[in-house]
Protein backbone atom coordinates (compact mmCIF):
# COMPACT_ATOMS: atom_id res chain seq x y z
CA UNK A 1 0.00 0.00 0.00
CA UNK A 2 2.82 2.63 0.82
CA UNK A 3 6.18 3.16 -0.60
CA UNK A 4 7.80 4.94 2.48
CA UNK A 5 7.14 5.48 6.17
CA UNK A 6 6.48 9.47 6.30
CA UNK A 7 9.30 9.66 9.17
CA UNK A 8 12.15 8.05 6.70
CA UNK A 9 11.33 11.08 3.96
CA UNK A 10 14.35 13.74 3.64
CA UNK A 11 15.91 15.43 1.15
CA UNK A 12 17.57 12.73 -0.88
CA UNK A 13 13.84 12.07 -1.82
CA UNK A 14 13.14 15.19 -3.71
CA UNK A 15 10.97 14.90 -6.92
CA UNK A 16 10.08 11.21 -6.25
CA UNK A 17 6.47 10.41 -6.07
CA UNK A 18 5.66 8.59 -2.96
CA UNK A 19 2.47 6.87 -1.30
CA UNK A 20 2.40 7.30 2.47
CA UNK A 21 -0.41 5.90 4.36
CA UNK A 22 -0.62 6.65 7.89
CA UNK A 23 -3.17 9.36 10.67
CA UNK A 24 -3.85 12.77 10.55
CA UNK A 25 -1.87 14.38 13.13
CA UNK A 26 -2.82 18.05 11.92
CA UNK A 27 -4.63 19.56 9.35
CA UNK A 28 -3.98 23.54 9.00
CA UNK A 29 -6.03 25.75 6.39
CA UNK A 30 -3.80 28.30 4.83
CA UNK A 31 -6.27 30.72 2.98
CA UNK A 32 -6.53 27.89 0.50
CA UNK A 33 -3.68 25.58 0.98
CA UNK A 34 -4.36 22.48 3.27
CA UNK A 35 -1.80 21.36 5.39
CA UNK A 36 -1.81 17.71 6.66
CA UNK A 37 0.48 16.21 9.22
CA UNK A 38 0.71 12.55 7.93
CA UNK A 39 1.93 10.38 11.08
CA UNK A 40 2.99 6.98 11.46
CA UNK A 41 5.49 4.34 13.48
CA UNK A 42 8.24 6.30 12.00
CA UNK A 43 7.26 10.05 11.98
CA UNK A 44 5.72 12.65 10.86
CA UNK A 45 5.46 14.45 6.98
CA UNK A 46 3.87 17.57 5.99
CA UNK A 47 1.35 17.23 2.96
CA UNK A 48 0.22 19.90 1.34
CA UNK A 49 -2.87 20.24 -1.18
CA UNK A 50 -3.05 23.19 -3.42
CA UNK A 51 -7.08 24.05 -5.20
CA UNK A 52 -5.50 23.05 -8.78
CA UNK A 53 -7.76 19.46 -8.39
CA UNK A 54 -10.69 20.50 -6.85
CA UNK A 55 -12.02 17.05 -5.87
CA UNK A 56 -8.98 16.05 -4.05
CA UNK A 57 -8.90 19.40 -2.47
CA UNK A 58 -12.66 18.65 -1.71
CA UNK A 59 -11.36 15.32 0.28
CA UNK A 60 -8.47 16.95 2.25
CA UNK A 61 -11.43 19.71 3.13
CA UNK A 62 -13.15 16.64 4.75
CA UNK A 63 -10.09 14.98 6.92
CA UNK A 64 -9.86 15.13 10.29
CA UNK A 65 -7.53 14.38 13.48
CA UNK A 66 -6.70 10.91 13.36
CA UNK A 67 -8.49 9.93 9.85
CA UNK A 68 -6.44 7.24 8.32
CA UNK A 69 -5.58 7.83 4.65
CA UNK A 70 -3.25 6.98 1.92
CA UNK A 71 -1.93 9.65 -0.31
CA UNK A 72 0.36 9.84 -3.11
CA UNK A 73 2.87 12.72 -4.40
CA UNK A 74 5.60 14.54 -5.10
CA UNK A 75 8.65 15.36 -2.59
CA UNK A 76 9.80 18.54 -2.54
CA UNK A 77 12.29 21.19 -0.46
CA UNK A 78 9.88 23.24 1.89
CA UNK A 79 9.88 26.58 0.75
CA UNK A 80 12.84 28.99 1.92
CA UNK A 81 11.75 30.43 5.89
CA UNK A 82 9.55 27.23 6.49
CA UNK A 83 12.09 24.52 7.59
CA UNK A 84 11.14 23.03 10.88
CA UNK A 85 14.48 21.64 12.68
CA UNK A 86 12.86 19.79 15.37
CA UNK A 87 11.08 17.39 12.72
CA UNK A 88 13.20 14.57 10.91
CA UNK A 89 11.46 15.50 8.29
CA UNK A 90 11.61 19.49 8.59
CA UNK A 91 13.25 20.10 5.44
CA UNK A 92 10.90 18.56 2.85
CA UNK A 93 7.01 18.16 2.02
CA UNK A 94 4.89 16.47 0.25
CA UNK A 95 2.88 17.85 -2.35
CA UNK A 96 -0.37 16.20 -2.24
CA UNK A 97 -1.58 14.50 -5.56
CA UNK A 98 -4.00 11.91 -4.50
CA UNK A 99 -5.91 11.11 -1.27
CA UNK A 100 -7.75 8.19 -0.32
CA UNK A 101 -9.46 8.07 2.78
CA UNK A 102 -9.38 4.68 4.31
CA UNK A 103 -11.00 5.13 7.57
CA UNK A 104 -12.82 7.69 9.58
CA UNK A 105 -12.24 8.89 13.11
CA UNK A 106 -14.34 10.07 16.16
CA UNK A 107 -12.71 13.11 17.72
CA UNK A 108 -10.26 11.27 20.34
CA UNK A 109 -10.43 11.58 24.20
CA UNK A 110 -6.73 13.83 24.19
CA UNK A 111 -4.75 15.80 21.47
CA UNK A 112 -2.01 13.32 20.44
CA UNK A 113 0.92 15.71 20.59
CA UNK A 114 0.03 16.22 24.80
CA UNK A 115 2.89 15.14 26.86
CA UNK A 116 2.94 12.11 29.16
CA UNK A 117 1.59 14.40 32.01
CA UNK A 118 -0.97 16.66 30.16
CA UNK A 119 -3.28 13.95 29.68
CA UNK A 120 -5.04 11.78 33.02
CA UNK A 121 -3.49 8.42 33.54
CA UNK A 122 -6.94 6.94 33.80
CA UNK A 123 -7.72 7.94 30.22
CA UNK A 124 -4.71 7.05 28.67
CA UNK A 125 -4.75 3.24 29.82
CA UNK A 126 -8.44 2.92 29.18
CA UNK A 127 -7.61 4.42 25.53
CA UNK A 128 -4.43 3.03 25.22
CA UNK A 129 -4.44 1.91 21.53
CA UNK A 130 -4.44 5.93 21.13
CA UNK A 131 -1.78 6.79 23.63
CA UNK A 132 0.23 4.19 22.28
CA UNK A 133 -0.09 6.37 19.12
CA UNK A 134 1.57 8.93 20.56
CA UNK A 135 5.31 9.69 19.63
CA UNK A 136 6.57 9.45 23.09
CA UNK A 137 5.09 5.83 23.70
CA UNK A 138 5.85 4.37 20.13
CA UNK A 139 9.51 5.44 20.43
CA UNK A 140 9.70 3.86 24.40
CA UNK A 141 8.19 0.71 22.95
CA UNK A 142 10.72 0.56 19.83
CA UNK A 143 13.35 0.50 22.19
CA UNK A 144 11.99 -1.60 24.10
CA UNK A 145 11.94 -3.68 20.86
CA UNK A 146 15.58 -2.98 20.48
CA UNK A 147 16.39 -4.01 23.91
CA UNK A 148 14.79 -7.40 24.07
CA UNK A 149 16.37 -7.86 20.20
CA UNK A 150 20.12 -7.17 21.67
CA UNK A 151 19.51 -9.45 25.11
CA UNK A 152 18.24 -12.57 22.98
CA UNK A 153 20.96 -12.25 19.88
CA UNK A 154 24.08 -11.88 22.91
CA UNK A 155 22.85 -15.16 24.63
CA UNK A 156 22.04 -16.73 21.22
CA UNK A 157 25.44 -16.15 20.50
CA UNK A 158 26.62 -17.65 23.72
CA UNK A 159 25.22 -21.13 23.19
CA UNK A 160 21.70 -20.50 25.03
CA UNK A 161 18.69 -22.16 24.13
CA UNK A 162 15.43 -20.72 24.61
CA UNK A 163 12.95 -22.75 26.10
CA UNK A 164 9.00 -22.29 27.39
CA UNK A 165 8.10 -23.05 30.77
CA UNK A 166 4.68 -23.46 31.93
CA UNK A 167 2.48 -20.26 32.69
CA UNK A 168 -0.12 -23.17 34.81
CA UNK A 169 2.01 -24.70 37.71
CA UNK A 170 2.48 -25.06 41.12
CA UNK A 171 3.37 -21.96 43.79
CA UNK A 172 7.21 -20.94 43.11
CA UNK A 173 8.04 -18.93 46.24
CA UNK A 174 9.67 -15.58 45.47
CA UNK A 175 8.14 -13.77 48.35
CA UNK A 176 4.78 -12.49 46.78
CA UNK A 177 1.29 -13.81 46.92
CA UNK A 178 0.06 -16.15 44.05
CA UNK A 179 -2.28 -15.50 41.15
CA UNK A 180 -4.37 -18.63 41.52
CA UNK A 181 -6.61 -20.45 38.33
CA UNK A 182 -9.09 -22.78 39.68
CA UNK A 183 -8.85 -26.04 37.73
CA UNK A 184 -12.38 -27.50 36.06
CA UNK A 185 -10.97 -30.92 35.44
CA UNK A 186 -9.50 -31.41 39.14
CA UNK A 187 -12.21 -29.44 40.90
CA UNK A 188 -10.98 -27.68 44.33
CA UNK A 189 -7.78 -27.72 42.80
CA UNK A 190 -5.88 -24.62 42.05
CA UNK A 191 -2.47 -23.60 39.28
CA UNK A 192 -0.70 -20.65 40.77
CA UNK A 193 0.58 -18.22 38.07
CA UNK A 194 4.38 -18.66 38.02
CA UNK A 195 6.29 -15.61 40.28
CA UNK A 196 9.46 -17.11 38.23
CA UNK A 197 10.40 -20.16 36.52
CA UNK A 198 13.04 -20.85 39.47
CA UNK A 199 11.78 -24.23 39.69
CA UNK A 200 11.53 -25.26 36.01
CA UNK A 201 14.93 -23.45 34.85
CA UNK A 202 16.94 -25.73 37.49
CA UNK A 203 15.15 -28.51 36.19
CA UNK A 204 16.36 -27.90 32.74
CA UNK A 205 19.51 -27.63 34.08
CA UNK A 206 19.24 -31.32 35.75
CA UNK A 207 17.48 -32.27 32.40
CA UNK A 208 21.20 -31.51 30.60
CA UNK A 209 20.26 -28.19 28.93
CA UNK A 210 23.48 -26.44 29.90
CA UNK A 211 22.38 -23.10 29.02
CA UNK A 212 18.48 -21.91 29.02
CA UNK A 213 17.11 -18.75 29.00
CA UNK A 214 13.19 -17.19 28.13
CA UNK A 215 11.92 -13.86 27.92
CA UNK A 216 9.06 -14.40 30.01
CA UNK A 217 6.17 -13.09 31.85
CA UNK A 218 6.09 -13.62 35.81
CA UNK A 219 2.86 -12.82 37.97
CA UNK A 220 3.20 -11.08 41.92
CA UNK A 221 0.20 -10.15 43.54
CA UNK A 222 2.38 -8.06 45.58
CA UNK A 223 1.91 -4.10 46.56
CA UNK A 224 2.44 -2.08 43.36
CA UNK A 225 4.65 0.54 43.21
CA UNK A 226 6.11 3.24 40.45
CA UNK A 227 8.51 0.20 39.27
CA UNK A 228 6.58 -2.40 40.11
CA UNK A 229 3.66 -4.61 38.43
CA UNK A 230 1.60 -7.46 38.82
CA UNK A 231 2.34 -9.19 35.89
CA UNK A 232 6.09 -7.63 34.42
CA UNK A 233 8.74 -9.69 31.73
CA UNK A 234 11.86 -11.56 32.93
CA UNK A 235 14.87 -11.87 31.12
CA UNK A 236 15.46 -15.30 32.88
CA UNK A 237 19.06 -17.06 32.44
CA UNK A 238 20.21 -20.15 33.84
CA UNK A 239 23.71 -22.49 33.55
CA UNK A 240 25.18 -25.38 34.79
CA UNK A 241 29.06 -25.89 35.40
CA UNK A 242 29.43 -21.77 35.92
CA UNK A 243 30.20 -20.61 39.28
CA UNK A 244 29.17 -16.83 40.35
CA UNK A 245 32.27 -15.42 38.42
CA UNK A 246 31.15 -16.94 35.76
CA UNK A 247 27.61 -15.97 36.16
CA UNK A 248 28.48 -13.02 36.57
CA UNK A 249 30.74 -11.86 34.03
CA UNK A 250 28.32 -13.44 31.63
CA UNK A 251 25.69 -10.79 32.62
CA UNK A 252 28.04 -7.98 32.96
CA UNK A 253 28.85 -8.78 29.26
CA UNK A 254 25.39 -8.64 28.13
CA UNK A 255 24.28 -5.75 29.97
CA UNK A 256 27.56 -3.90 28.57
CA UNK A 257 26.72 -4.86 24.66
CA UNK A 258 23.20 -3.51 25.26
CA UNK A 259 24.17 -0.04 26.47
CA UNK A 260 26.26 -0.09 23.70
CA UNK A 261 24.23 -1.54 20.72
CA UNK A 262 21.03 0.44 22.27
CA UNK A 263 22.10 3.78 23.84
CA UNK A 264 25.64 4.17 22.51
CA UNK A 265 26.57 4.53 25.79
CA UNK A 266 30.12 2.20 26.97
CA UNK A 267 29.23 1.93 30.94
CA UNK A 268 31.77 2.03 33.60
CA UNK A 269 33.34 -0.83 35.97
CA UNK A 270 30.93 -2.71 37.71
CA UNK A 271 32.37 -2.49 41.35
CA UNK A 272 31.51 -5.05 43.60
CA UNK A 273 30.25 -4.05 47.52
CA UNK A 274 28.73 -6.56 49.85
CA UNK A 275 25.08 -6.50 50.91
CA UNK A 276 26.85 -5.41 54.70
CA UNK A 277 28.63 -2.58 53.15
CA UNK A 278 25.58 -1.49 50.97
CA UNK A 279 23.22 -0.75 54.15
CA UNK A 280 26.17 0.81 56.18
CA UNK A 281 27.35 2.98 53.59
CA UNK A 282 23.90 3.74 51.89
CA UNK A 283 21.16 2.09 54.12
CA UNK A 284 20.14 0.48 50.75
CA UNK A 285 20.84 -2.98 49.13
CA UNK A 286 20.23 -1.34 45.77
CA UNK A 287 22.43 1.88 46.41
CA UNK A 288 22.07 4.91 43.77
CA UNK A 289 25.91 5.42 43.31
CA UNK A 290 25.24 8.59 41.39
CA UNK A 291 24.46 10.40 44.79
CA UNK A 292 27.72 11.72 46.51
CA UNK A 293 26.41 11.12 50.18
CA UNK A 294 27.59 8.40 52.11
CA UNK A 295 26.34 7.19 55.81
CA UNK A 296 28.71 7.12 58.08
CA UNK A 297 28.46 5.26 61.64
CA UNK A 298 29.02 6.89 64.85
CA UNK A 299 27.64 4.37 67.72
CA UNK A 300 30.67 4.31 69.38
CA UNK A 301 31.01 8.17 70.20
CA UNK A 302 27.87 7.92 71.78
CA UNK A 303 27.72 5.68 74.18
CA UNK A 304 28.19 7.42 77.66
CA UNK A 305 26.15 10.59 76.95
CA UNK A 306 23.68 11.66 78.82
CA UNK A 307 21.01 11.99 75.57
CA UNK A 308 19.44 8.82 75.71
CA UNK A 309 17.86 9.39 71.97
CA UNK A 310 21.27 8.42 70.84
CA UNK A 311 22.98 6.41 73.99
CA UNK A 312 20.26 3.77 74.68
CA UNK A 313 21.05 2.98 70.66
CA UNK A 314 24.51 3.21 71.18
CA UNK A 315 24.61 0.60 73.29
CA UNK A 316 22.10 -1.53 71.83
CA UNK A 317 23.74 -4.06 69.32
CA UNK A 318 19.96 -4.42 67.23
CA UNK A 319 20.47 -0.54 67.07
CA UNK A 320 22.79 2.30 64.91
CA UNK A 321 24.03 5.74 65.19
CA UNK A 322 24.48 7.23 61.87
CA UNK A 323 25.35 10.70 60.30
CA UNK A 324 24.77 11.98 57.24
CA UNK A 325 26.53 14.87 55.86
CA UNK A 326 25.20 17.27 53.48
CA UNK A 327 28.22 19.76 52.02
CA UNK A 328 26.63 23.13 52.20
CA UNK A 329 23.14 22.03 53.64
CA UNK A 330 23.55 24.49 56.37
CA UNK A 331 21.36 27.14 53.80
CA UNK A 332 18.77 24.45 54.87
CA UNK A 333 15.57 26.39 56.02
CA UNK A 334 13.45 25.37 59.47
CA UNK A 335 10.83 24.30 57.07
CA UNK A 336 13.19 22.36 55.03
CA UNK A 337 14.62 20.13 58.30
CA UNK A 338 10.96 19.84 59.22
CA UNK A 339 9.80 18.26 55.63
CA UNK A 340 13.10 16.15 55.79
CA UNK A 341 11.81 14.88 59.59
CA UNK A 342 8.69 14.31 58.32
CA UNK A 343 9.71 12.23 55.25
CA UNK A 344 12.44 10.11 57.72
CA UNK A 345 8.72 9.07 59.90
CA UNK A 346 7.50 7.68 56.57
CA UNK A 347 9.87 4.73 57.25
CA UNK A 348 9.81 4.87 61.17
CA UNK A 349 12.27 7.59 62.30
CA UNK A 350 11.23 9.15 65.38
CA UNK A 351 13.19 12.02 64.63
CA UNK A 352 15.73 13.69 62.49
CA UNK A 353 18.49 15.73 64.61
CA UNK A 354 21.03 17.69 62.99
CA UNK A 355 23.83 20.06 63.51
CA UNK A 356 24.73 23.07 60.99
CA UNK A 357 28.37 23.76 60.46
CA UNK A 358 28.62 27.74 60.73
CA UNK A 359 32.11 27.99 61.51
CA UNK A 360 34.46 25.30 63.03
CA UNK A 361 36.99 26.83 64.05
CA UNK A 362 34.74 28.16 66.87
CA UNK A 363 33.82 24.89 68.70
CA UNK A 364 30.52 24.31 70.16
CA UNK A 365 29.70 28.60 69.07
CA UNK A 366 30.27 28.21 66.13
CA UNK A 367 27.41 24.86 65.72
CA UNK A 368 23.93 25.37 65.64
CA UNK A 369 21.35 22.57 67.04
CA UNK A 370 18.90 21.74 69.59
CA UNK A 371 21.02 18.66 70.40
CA UNK A 372 24.06 20.77 71.26
CA UNK A 373 23.43 20.95 74.89
CA UNK A 374 23.23 17.18 75.53
CA UNK A 375 26.90 16.53 74.10
CA UNK A 376 30.40 16.78 75.47
CA UNK A 377 33.15 18.91 74.04
CA UNK A 378 35.39 15.93 72.93
CA UNK A 379 31.99 13.94 71.18
CA UNK A 380 30.72 16.97 69.33
CA UNK A 381 34.80 17.54 68.01
CA UNK A 382 34.77 13.98 67.11
CA UNK A 383 31.68 13.41 64.93
CA UNK A 384 32.64 16.63 63.25
CA UNK A 385 35.71 14.89 62.67
CA UNK A 386 34.74 11.66 61.63
CA UNK A 387 32.27 13.40 58.91
CA UNK A 388 35.09 15.96 57.46
CA UNK A 389 33.01 18.58 58.41
CA UNK A 390 33.05 21.96 56.51
CA UNK A 391 31.85 25.35 57.71
CA UNK A 392 28.51 25.52 55.73
CA UNK A 393 27.94 21.94 56.25
CA UNK A 394 24.55 20.15 57.99
CA UNK A 395 24.62 16.99 59.23
CA UNK A 396 21.59 14.69 60.17
CA UNK A 397 22.07 12.03 62.50
CA UNK A 398 19.49 8.65 62.58
CA UNK A 399 19.62 6.46 65.74
CA UNK A 400 17.39 3.36 66.27
CA UNK A 401 16.67 0.05 65.16
CA UNK A 402 19.33 -0.80 62.37
CA UNK A 403 16.65 -1.17 59.61
CA UNK A 404 15.20 1.91 60.67
CA UNK A 405 18.39 4.29 60.51
CA UNK A 406 19.30 2.22 57.02
CA UNK A 407 16.11 2.76 55.13
CA UNK A 408 15.59 6.42 56.78
CA UNK A 409 18.73 7.54 56.25
CA UNK A 410 19.23 5.39 53.03
CA UNK A 411 16.02 7.13 51.61
CA UNK A 412 16.77 10.62 52.83
CA UNK A 413 20.16 9.99 50.97
CA UNK A 414 18.61 9.73 47.94
CA UNK A 415 15.83 12.28 48.50
CA UNK A 416 18.65 15.32 49.48
CA UNK A 417 21.01 14.05 46.30
CA UNK A 418 17.98 14.73 43.97
CA UNK A 419 16.63 17.80 45.79
CA UNK A 420 19.97 19.09 45.65
CA UNK A 421 21.12 18.43 42.74
CA UNK A 422 24.33 16.53 43.89
CA UNK A 423 23.02 13.73 41.82
CA UNK A 424 25.49 13.27 38.76
CA UNK A 425 24.67 12.33 35.06
CA UNK A 426 25.15 9.56 33.70
CA UNK A 427 25.05 5.15 34.72
CA UNK A 428 26.84 4.24 37.74
CA UNK A 429 26.01 0.07 37.92
CA UNK A 430 27.37 -2.74 40.45
CA UNK A 431 27.33 -5.91 42.00
CA UNK A 432 25.83 -6.37 45.59
CA UNK A 433 27.58 -10.13 46.71
CA UNK A 434 27.76 -11.83 49.81
CA UNK A 435 23.81 -11.47 51.21
CA UNK A 436 22.55 -12.76 54.49
CA UNK A 437 20.81 -16.32 53.40
CA UNK A 438 18.18 -15.36 55.50
CA UNK A 439 16.05 -12.59 57.35
CA UNK A 440 14.49 -12.63 60.78
CA UNK A 441 10.84 -12.09 59.98
CA UNK A 442 9.63 -10.07 63.06
CA UNK A 443 6.01 -10.40 63.08
CA UNK A 444 5.90 -14.40 62.11
CA UNK A 445 8.91 -15.20 64.51
CA UNK A 446 10.53 -17.21 61.92
CA UNK A 447 13.36 -17.22 59.51
CA UNK A 448 12.92 -15.93 55.39
CA UNK A 449 15.06 -15.97 52.60
CA UNK A 450 16.01 -13.44 51.48
CA UNK A 451 16.14 -14.44 47.75
CA UNK A 452 14.55 -17.48 47.32
CA UNK A 453 14.94 -20.69 49.16
CA UNK A 454 17.24 -22.51 46.23
CA UNK A 455 19.75 -20.54 46.83
CA UNK A 456 23.32 -22.06 47.71
CA UNK A 457 25.15 -21.23 51.28
CA UNK A 458 28.19 -20.16 51.06
CA UNK A 459 30.45 -23.48 51.75
CA UNK A 460 31.83 -22.88 55.06
CA UNK A 461 28.58 -21.62 56.31
CA UNK A 462 27.28 -25.27 55.97
CA UNK A 463 27.90 -26.34 59.41
CA UNK A 464 26.27 -24.06 60.80
CA UNK A 465 23.06 -23.09 59.06
CA UNK A 466 20.90 -24.57 61.61
CA UNK A 467 22.26 -23.28 64.69
CA UNK A 468 23.39 -19.88 63.56
CA UNK A 469 20.96 -19.42 60.30
CA UNK A 470 21.37 -15.26 60.71
CA UNK A 471 25.22 -15.25 59.97
CA UNK A 472 24.87 -17.38 56.98
CA UNK A 473 26.31 -15.84 54.13
CA UNK A 474 24.41 -16.80 50.28
CA UNK A 475 25.95 -17.04 46.79
CA UNK A 476 23.84 -14.72 45.59
CA UNK A 477 24.03 -11.67 43.51
CA UNK A 478 22.37 -8.69 42.76
CA UNK A 479 22.71 -6.30 39.87
CA UNK A 480 21.99 -2.69 40.42
CA UNK A 481 22.25 0.36 38.56
CA UNK A 482 21.51 3.91 39.23
CA UNK A 483 19.53 2.77 42.40
CA UNK A 484 17.31 0.17 40.69
CA UNK A 485 18.23 -3.48 41.22
CA UNK A 486 17.58 -5.08 37.40
CA UNK A 487 18.91 -8.09 37.96
CA UNK A 488 19.09 -10.43 40.65
CA UNK A 489 20.04 -14.44 41.03
CA UNK A 490 22.06 -17.39 42.91
CA UNK A 491 24.23 -19.84 42.43
CA UNK A 492 21.59 -22.91 43.56
CA UNK A 493 21.92 -25.88 45.81
CA UNK A 494 22.29 -29.26 43.73
CA UNK A 495 22.53 -31.58 46.72
CA UNK A 496 19.64 -33.32 48.26
CA UNK A 497 20.74 -32.63 51.81
CA UNK A 498 21.52 -29.15 51.35
CA UNK A 499 17.88 -28.41 50.00
CA UNK A 500 16.60 -30.31 52.95
CA UNK A 501 19.02 -28.46 55.77
CA UNK A 502 17.81 -25.11 54.26
CA UNK A 503 14.30 -25.90 54.20
CA UNK A 504 14.87 -27.13 58.30
CA UNK A 505 16.73 -23.34 58.80
CA UNK A 506 13.65 -21.78 57.43
CA UNK A 507 11.27 -23.78 59.81
CA UNK A 508 9.73 -25.85 56.41
CA UNK A 509 8.86 -29.56 57.86
CA UNK A 510 10.09 -32.17 55.72
CA UNK A 511 6.38 -33.01 55.18
CA UNK A 512 5.51 -29.82 53.90
CA UNK A 513 8.93 -29.50 51.72
CA UNK A 514 7.40 -33.00 50.44
CA UNK A 515 4.52 -31.61 49.25
CA UNK A 516 5.46 -28.34 47.66
CA UNK A 517 8.64 -29.09 46.22
CA UNK A 518 8.71 -32.99 46.10
CA UNK A 519 9.48 -32.87 42.19
CA UNK A 520 12.58 -30.60 43.16
CA UNK A 521 14.10 -33.06 45.94
CA UNK A 522 13.72 -35.83 43.65
CA UNK A 523 15.63 -34.30 40.69
CA UNK A 524 18.30 -33.39 42.62
CA UNK A 525 18.91 -37.37 43.73
CA UNK A 526 19.08 -38.27 40.15
CA UNK A 527 22.19 -36.52 39.15
CA UNK A 528 22.12 -32.94 39.05
CA UNK A 529 24.47 -30.52 37.87
CA UNK A 530 26.03 -27.29 39.88
CA UNK A 531 24.08 -24.56 38.45
CA UNK A 532 22.81 -21.01 38.57
CA UNK A 533 21.66 -18.51 37.34
CA UNK A 534 19.86 -14.70 37.50
CA UNK A 535 17.10 -13.03 36.15
CA UNK A 536 16.57 -9.34 34.92
CA UNK A 537 13.73 -6.92 34.86
CA UNK A 538 12.99 -6.26 31.40
CA UNK A 539 10.73 -3.60 31.94
CA UNK A 540 12.76 -1.78 34.70
CA UNK A 541 15.57 -1.86 32.99
CA UNK A 542 13.69 0.00 30.03
CA UNK A 543 11.89 2.20 32.11
CA UNK A 544 15.76 3.23 33.47
CA UNK A 545 16.93 3.10 29.36
CA UNK A 546 14.30 5.43 28.48
CA UNK A 547 14.05 7.48 31.44
CA UNK A 548 10.16 6.80 31.56
CA UNK A 549 8.91 8.19 34.90
CA UNK A 550 6.77 4.90 35.68
CA UNK A 551 7.09 1.04 34.69
CA UNK A 552 3.65 1.56 32.96
CA UNK A 553 4.90 3.57 30.37
CA UNK A 554 7.60 1.33 28.87
CA UNK A 555 4.92 -1.80 28.90
CA UNK A 556 1.88 -1.33 26.06
CA UNK A 557 -0.76 -2.86 28.48
CA UNK A 558 0.02 -2.34 31.89
CA UNK A 559 -1.87 -2.61 34.96
CA UNK A 560 -3.29 0.37 37.26
CA UNK A 561 -1.66 0.65 41.03
CA UNK A 562 -4.50 -0.99 42.13
CA UNK A 563 -3.76 -3.97 39.61
CA UNK A 564 -6.54 -3.62 36.86
CA UNK A 565 -7.05 -3.41 33.47
CA UNK A 566 -8.67 -0.06 32.54
CA UNK A 567 -8.70 -1.29 28.88
CA UNK A 568 -11.06 -4.62 28.75
CA UNK A 569 -12.11 -3.62 32.67
CA UNK A 570 -10.51 -7.40 33.78
CA UNK A 571 -10.84 -8.51 36.27
CA UNK A 572 -14.42 -9.17 35.86
CA UNK A 573 -17.60 -10.81 36.96
CA UNK A 574 -18.22 -14.30 35.91
CA UNK A 575 -21.28 -16.54 34.95
CA UNK A 576 -22.82 -18.38 37.48
CA UNK A 577 -22.44 -21.50 35.07
CA UNK A 578 -18.80 -21.22 34.87
CA UNK A 579 -18.31 -20.87 38.72
CA UNK A 580 -20.39 -24.17 39.16
CA UNK A 581 -18.61 -25.85 36.15
CA UNK A 582 -15.01 -25.03 38.51
CA UNK A 583 -16.71 -26.22 41.68
CA UNK A 584 -16.14 -22.24 42.83
CA UNK A 585 -18.77 -20.58 45.42
CA UNK A 586 -17.92 -17.04 45.59
CA UNK A 587 -19.32 -15.07 49.21
CA UNK A 588 -19.96 -11.87 46.50
CA UNK A 589 -23.14 -13.03 44.80
CA UNK A 590 -23.41 -9.91 43.46
CA UNK A 591 -20.83 -9.83 41.73
CA UNK A 592 -21.71 -12.90 39.54
CA UNK A 593 -22.43 -11.58 36.06
CA UNK A 594 -26.19 -11.99 34.88
CA UNK A 595 -26.89 -14.35 31.78
CA UNK A 596 -27.77 -12.46 28.86
P1 LIG B 1 13.80 -11.64 41.61
O1 LIG B 1 12.58 -11.89 42.43
O2 LIG B 1 14.89 -10.81 42.21
O3 LIG B 1 14.50 -13.00 41.22
O4 LIG B 1 13.35 -10.99 40.23
C1 LIG B 1 14.30 -10.68 39.23
C2 LIG B 1 14.09 -9.27 38.71
O5 LIG B 1 12.77 -9.07 38.26
C3 LIG B 1 12.37 -7.72 38.47
N1 LIG B 1 11.09 -7.71 39.22
C4 LIG B 1 10.01 -6.98 38.89
N2 LIG B 1 9.81 -6.09 37.90
C5 LIG B 1 8.60 -5.53 37.81
N3 LIG B 1 7.57 -5.78 38.64
C6 LIG B 1 7.72 -6.66 39.66
N4 LIG B 1 6.68 -6.91 40.46
C7 LIG B 1 8.99 -7.29 39.83
N5 LIG B 1 9.50 -8.20 40.69
C8 LIG B 1 10.76 -8.45 40.31
C9 LIG B 1 13.48 -7.04 39.22
C10 LIG B 1 14.28 -8.19 39.77
O6 LIG B 1 15.64 -7.87 39.89
N6 LIG B 1 13.98 -16.49 40.20
C11 LIG B 1 14.76 -15.34 40.67
C12 LIG B 1 15.95 -15.08 39.80
C13 LIG B 1 17.06 -16.11 39.96
O7 LIG B 1 17.39 -16.45 41.10
O8 LIG B 1 17.59 -16.53 38.91
C14 LIG B 1 13.87 -14.11 40.70
O9 LIG B 1 12.76 -14.10 40.22
O10 LIG B 1 14.25 -6.28 38.32
P1 LIG C 1 13.67 15.26 71.48
O1 LIG C 1 14.58 15.07 72.65
O2 LIG C 1 12.73 14.13 71.22
O3 LIG C 1 13.02 16.62 71.40
O4 LIG C 1 14.64 15.23 70.23
C1 LIG C 1 15.71 16.14 70.06
C2 LIG C 1 16.18 16.10 68.64
O5 LIG C 1 16.55 14.76 68.31
C3 LIG C 1 15.11 16.51 67.64
O6 LIG C 1 15.78 17.26 66.62
C4 LIG C 1 14.60 15.19 67.09
O7 LIG C 1 14.20 15.36 65.72
C5 LIG C 1 15.82 14.33 67.19
N1 LIG C 1 15.50 12.90 67.36
C6 LIG C 1 14.60 12.30 68.19
N2 LIG C 1 14.60 10.97 68.05
C7 LIG C 1 15.55 10.71 67.12
C8 LIG C 1 16.05 9.51 66.53
N3 LIG C 1 15.58 8.30 66.86
N4 LIG C 1 17.03 9.63 65.59
C9 LIG C 1 17.50 10.84 65.24
N5 LIG C 1 17.09 11.98 65.77
C10 LIG C 1 16.12 11.93 66.69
Amino acid sequence: MRSHYCGELNHTHIEQTVVLCGWVHRRRDHGGVIFIDLRDREGITQIVYDPDVADVFAMAEEVRNEYVLRIEGRVRHRPAGTVNKDLATGEIEVLGKALTILNRAETPPFMLDSSDDEISEELRLRYRYIDLRRPEMLKRLQLRAKVTRSLRSYLDNQGFLDIETPMLTKATPEGARDYLVPSRTHPGSFFALPQSPQLFKQLLMMAGMDRYYQIVRCFRDEDLRADRQPEFTQLDIETSFLDEEGIMSLAEGMIRQLFEQVLEVVLPPFPRITYSDAMLRYGSDKPDLRIPLELVEIADLLRDVEFKVFSDPAKDPSCRVTALKLPDGGSLSRKEIDDYTKFVGIYGAKGLAYIKVNELAKGRDGLQSPILKFLPDAVITAIMQRVDAKDGDLVFFGADKRHIVSEALGALRVKLGHDRQLCQYGWQPLWVVDFPMFEWDEKAKRWNSLHHPFTAPRSEDLATLESNPGAAISRAYDMVLNGSEIGGGSVRIHQPQVQAEVFRALGISDAEAEDKFGFLLNALRYGAPPHGGLAFGVDRLVMLMTGAPSIRDVMAFPKTQSAACLLTDAPAAVALSQLLELGIRINQPSKISKPE
